[in-house]
């Protein structure tokens, strides 16, 4: 693994979606399978003017991504995140999060909601990484299988 490091990408961004978007669709069939969003739809999710979004490099790999959206009164939605099977086990899920944070924050957020699977241990996962900033949690049936629902105050800087 060579340098890995985090980059917000939106409007202002250096890099173009042209330049991302073939890695990206790559990405999200490895993750997701038939679960995965239509490279419209990630189109329209990562270049919305209010949504954030966030990729992870390895050098000049384009590892994985995060993205989110505004909800209103302060919440934003994490719609996305994947990191490529190549990258996955090496705890690089918590810098990747870490700056989304640090962007809902600078855009006025103050809550996170999500859905995260139940079966593979993610929702747990989140769930123990976040404790003390959990305001809510359930779980409910969804057509990617059982997920819990995650309100959460944006953590601390
Ligand atoms: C989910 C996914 C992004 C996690 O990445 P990963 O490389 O497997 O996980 P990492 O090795 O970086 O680390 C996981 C650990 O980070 C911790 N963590 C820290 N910050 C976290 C955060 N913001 N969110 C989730 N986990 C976090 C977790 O608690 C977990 O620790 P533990 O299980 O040891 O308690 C990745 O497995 C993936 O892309 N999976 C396929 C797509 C998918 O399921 N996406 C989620 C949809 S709900």
């Amino acid at each position: 693994m060579g340098a890995v490091r985090v980059e917000s990408f939106g409007r202002t961004s250096a890099r173009s979606w042209n330049i991302v978007k073939a890695r990206i669709d790559e990405i999200e069939s490895e993750c997701f399978a038939e679960g995965a969003f239509a490279p419209d739809e990630l189109r329209r999710a990562f270049n919305k003017p209010r949504n954030v979004a966030v990729l992870l490099w390895d050098g000049p790999l384009l590892i994985g991504y995060t993205q989110a959206e505004p909800r209103g009164r302060g919440t934003y939605y994490i719609a996305n995140t994947a990191i490529a099977k190549s990258h996955q086990g090496r705890g690089l899920v918590k810098l990747l999060m870490q700056r989304l944070y640090d962007d809902m924050r600078a855009a006025g957020a103050r809550f996170i909601e999500r859905d995260a699977a139940i079966a593979n241990g993610y929702a747990d996962a989140v769930v123990r990484a976040h404790g003390p900033d959990i305001v809510e949690t359930f779980d409910h049936d969804s057509e990617y299988g059982p997920q819990r629902f995650i309100r959460m105050r944006v953590p601390a800087a």
